[in-house]
């Protein structure tokens, strides 16, 4: 079987890539690089020894995109390609609704088009809006989101939703995915942001390395037993892997699927520093600095959805993750750019 994977050089992607090829899957990779470097995709040779095609390309480039198609069939699409910055959004909203909803609209197209009807795709956590209470179960009321990055993923459920209203021959799993950190454990990829990060591991293992001075913890007077919010981070392989669950699954009949990916269990802002300080082997340099706007206290899943139909769970945990970062750092200061 053959997937084509969207956004697979990018850093969900290219680790999922990797489990896609480890299992003996064929795959291809579309991405125009925006985010990400080609060296990711070498790296994923490296770690697996296999090869595969990759098409430079922007998805709401119908004419580049076909051509992937037309060279192989393609048996399913996993769909990671979007902009994913919550507080750019807000300042570019045209970019961020053209790129990942235009970009799913083309891509959608060229799939039904070539006779391809069955997508996973990469939704967030955020879709679950401000309302609800933790732990979020996947019946849980969606909308409300509070910014245009997140309504980008609100909005991409509903038009895959209708899709399969219409014609349902498709097979649609939305993934809603919660705080994915760590690296794979060859330390050969991982998260590599652009310019300073605005995620919590990033900016930790930046300031670990030397690169960054100081890491600010965004308010410690909210409701939680150490003052810091809350979050359900994930490992990226974990994660990865619960994509090789969803596809299998997905083939077994046509229909809308739901499932939230993440541990269940909820870490603390300080907690996470713990984490990092004992996996690195030294104190981390941070203060206590005001609210960042829009956080909210507590943000973690119910997983027991994916457990029972998948037969998925995480399976490592926050040392694991917080390990698995740092070395990533630390074999690779700059990231992709050495
Ligand atoms: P990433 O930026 O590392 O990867 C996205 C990849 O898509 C990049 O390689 C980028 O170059 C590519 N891309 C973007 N627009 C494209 C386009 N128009 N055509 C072709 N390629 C394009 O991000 P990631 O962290 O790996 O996230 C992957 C997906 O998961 C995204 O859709 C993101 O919104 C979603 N998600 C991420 C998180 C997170 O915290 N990382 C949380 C929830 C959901
Ligand atoms: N934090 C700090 N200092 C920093 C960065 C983050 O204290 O420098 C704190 C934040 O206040 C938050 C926690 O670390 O309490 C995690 O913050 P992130 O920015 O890493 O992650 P978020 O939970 O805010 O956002 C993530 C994804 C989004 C997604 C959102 C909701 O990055 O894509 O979850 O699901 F929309």
């Amino acid at each position: 079987m053959r997937f084509l994977v969207t956004g697979g050089a990018g850093y969900i992607g290219s680790h999922t890539c990797v489990e896609l090829l480890n299992a003996g899957y064929d795959i291809t990779v579309v991405d125009n690089l925006y985010n990400s470097k080609r060296a990711s995709l070498d790296r994923v040779k490296e770690i697996t020894g296999k090869d595969f095609k990759f098409f430079e390309c922007d998805i709401r480039d119908k004419e580049g995109l076909t051509k992937a198609f037309k060279e192989d069939k393609i048996d399913a699409v996993i769909h990671f390609a979007g902009l994913k910055a919550v507080g750019e959004s807000v300042y570019k909203p045209l970019e961020y609704y053209d790129n990942n909803i235009g970009g799913t609209l083309t891509l959608c197209e060229v799939m039904r088009e070539n006779g391809c009807k069955n997508i996973v795709f990469s939704s967030s956590a955020t879709v679950y809006g401000t309302e609800n209470e933790s732990p979020l179960n996947e019946e849980m009321k969606t909308g409300g989101t509070t910014n245009p990055y997140g309504t980008t993923k609100y909005m991409i459920e509903l038009i895959l939703k209708d899709l399969y209203v219409a014609d349902n021959e498709w097979s649609i799993t939305l993934l809603r995915y919660f705080n994915p950190i760590g690296a794979h454990e060859s330390g050969k990829i991982g998260e590599n942001p652009n310019g300073i990060p605005n995620n919590l591991l990033p900016y930790v293992t930046q300031v670990a390395i030397g690169k960054l001075p100081c890491l600010t913890v965004f308010g410690n007077d909210y409701d939680t037993p150490d003052g810091t919010c809350i979050r359900d981070y994930i490992h990226v392989v974990d994660l990865a892997k619960g994509h090789l669950k969803a596809l299998e699954d997905s083939f077994k009949s046509n229909r809308v699927e739901v499932f939230n990916l993440g541990t269940g269990n909820g870490y603390s802002v300080l907690q996470i520093i713990e984490a990092f300080e004992k996996a690195c082997g030294f104190k981390l340099n941070y203060k206590i600095g005001p609210r960042r706007a829009g956080d909210l206290a507590r943000l973690y899943s119910n997983p027991t959805k994916a457990k029972e139909k998948l037969g998925w769970v995480a399976e490592k945990n926050i040392d694991d993750m917080c390990a698995d970062s740092w070395r990533w750092q630390k074999n690779n200061p700059n990231g992709f750019e050495d």
